[in-house]
């Protein structure tokens, strides 16, 4: 146990005893870091960099799991925060803000029409699929992906105590960039399919055609298209990557990077199908219409368009990627390691190994940039106060770990050399 993290450690045995896994968000938590060789609470962040508890230094590249897009404690959004908290943040009707809000997604995003704001990207996801499920009549859903932690989905994980087995029998998942896949199902569930429900892109790109047959097949069999842009949306492009695409769902979620960190998600679609919130759907919470929370959003949109934010990320994303592209040839890693994504959301994965799992190789390099104050996840989402400074940082400390990475190869005592314990997946694989 490292005395830099000694802080982080007590309040860690401390937050066992009071929160389960001592942590509200898995990733988050001390099963996904190397803990006891990383910090585990975070204190402060100011652009890109974070303090821990024990005051050390990181630059962050995961960026509170891509909520944060123009960087901690930004000086407008904060600004405006401050003036809607001054005046109150909830009352007993409607803000005007909300409509504010609502009018500009409409412009940003091709499939809104109307919107229903939320807090966390599941209730996005969740309200999606009880209005698909109303709009149509049926019950099945086709999903690819994760889209949050609500019964429709997390009943066909290793996480499904809790939940009725009947939902493990209505979602049905579909792999992505396999069609037949797709087909399949929905042949298998005959006139019974709502909804299909997937991220337009993750770490792999669409191939060509993909999306627009899953449209194409959505709409002659009368199912719903859920676009779910927890992550792309304010990411890839203000409107979602459907913008991008062409391709243009039925239904979207929004959430994540919104408010840059502060709790905002939505839901955009269809007026038909939103309208049915009206009439034929309960869907309604105490916070949806929270004040700062929408001011956040409205002043993170204004500033990644007036700065061209995610052209600037864009940059960041691609020259990081390519570096570390660089730097698995220079120490000819390829058959350990791959940059996967696309530049704005990407991750560096570990290939399987006869004598090292994956979770292994990616504790000790997770523990190795953490040593040159990276608090590197593997997975970059970065934001738009990510710039030359941060890539040279990053890329001196990836270039160090890479370095040590392969010594540890090279000797056969990587697993001599973690720290802490190994990181174990959130979901078992079945
Ligand atoms: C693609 C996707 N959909 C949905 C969600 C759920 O969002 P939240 O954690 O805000 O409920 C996530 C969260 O990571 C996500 O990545």
């Amino acid at each position: 146990m490292f005395e830099k993290f000694k802080k982080s450690q007590e309040y860690l045995k401390k937050a066992y005893t009071f929160i389960p896994s001592a942590t509200q968000t898995f990733s988050k938590g001390p099963s996904q870091w190397p803990t006891g060789a990383s910090p585990n609470f975070i204190e402060k962040g100011l652009g890109a960099w974070v303090w821990d508890v024990d005051g050390n230094k990181y630059l962050d590249h995961l960026m509170a799991l891509g909520a944060v897009i123009l960087g901690y404690g930004n000086e407008q959004v904060n600004r405006e925060i401050k003036k809607y908290i001054d005046s109150g943040v909830i009352f007993s009707q409607m803000h005007p803000l909300e409509i504010e809000l609502s009018e500009k997604l409409v412009h940003l995003i091709p499939s809104a029409e109307m919107v229903k704001l939320f807090k966390n990207g599941s209730d996005a996801t969740t309200a999606a699929i009880r209005a698909a499920r109303a709009f149509t009549g049926r019950d099945h859903i086709i999903f690819c992906g994760y889209h949050g932690w609500h019964d429709w989905y997390v009943a066909t994980t290793s996480r499904s105590f809790g939940i009725p087995d009947f939902n493990k029998e209505l979602s049905h998942q579909f792999q992505y960039n396999n069609i037949d896949s797709l087909r399949s199902l929905i042949q298998s569930f005959p006139n019974k399919i709502s909804a299909v429900i997937m991220e337009p892109v993750g770490v792999e790109k669409p191939e060509e055609g993909f999306l627009e047959e899953v449209r194409e097949i959505c709409t002659k069999e009368g199912i719903i298209l859920i676009f779910d842009e927890i992550v792309t949306g304010f990411r890839f492009h203000m409107g979602g990557y459907q913008s991008i695409c062409g391709v243009i769902p039925d239904m979207s979620c929004f959430g994540k990077a919104m408010g840059n960190g502060m709790p905002i998600s939505a839901l955009v679609g269809r007026r038909e199908i939103m309208k049915l919130f009206e009439t034929h759907l309960f869907v309604s919470g105490t916070f949806g219409g929270e004040v700062a929370s929408i001011a956040a959003c409205c002043k993170t949109i204004d500033v990644l368009q007036d700065e061209n934010g995610l052209a600037k990320i864009k940059f960041y994303s691609d020259r990081l990627c390519q570096g570390i592209r660089e730097l698995i040839k220079a120490y000819r890693l390829e058959s350990y390691m791959d940059v996967k994504g696309y530049s704005s959301r990407s991750i560096l994965t570990f290939l399987p190994q006869r004598s090292l799992s994956v979770e292994e190789m990616k504790t000790y390099f997770m523990q190795e940039c953490i040593k040159e104050n990276l608090l590197y996840f593997c997975s970059h989402v970065p934001c738009v106060s990510h710039s030359e400074n941060e890539l040279t940082f990053s890329l001196k400390a990836l270039d160090m770990a890479m370095s040590r990475f392969s010594q540890s190869i090279k000797s056969g005592d990587l697993l001599d050399k973690i720290e802490s314990k190994v990181i174990e997946p959130i979901f078992r694989k079945a």
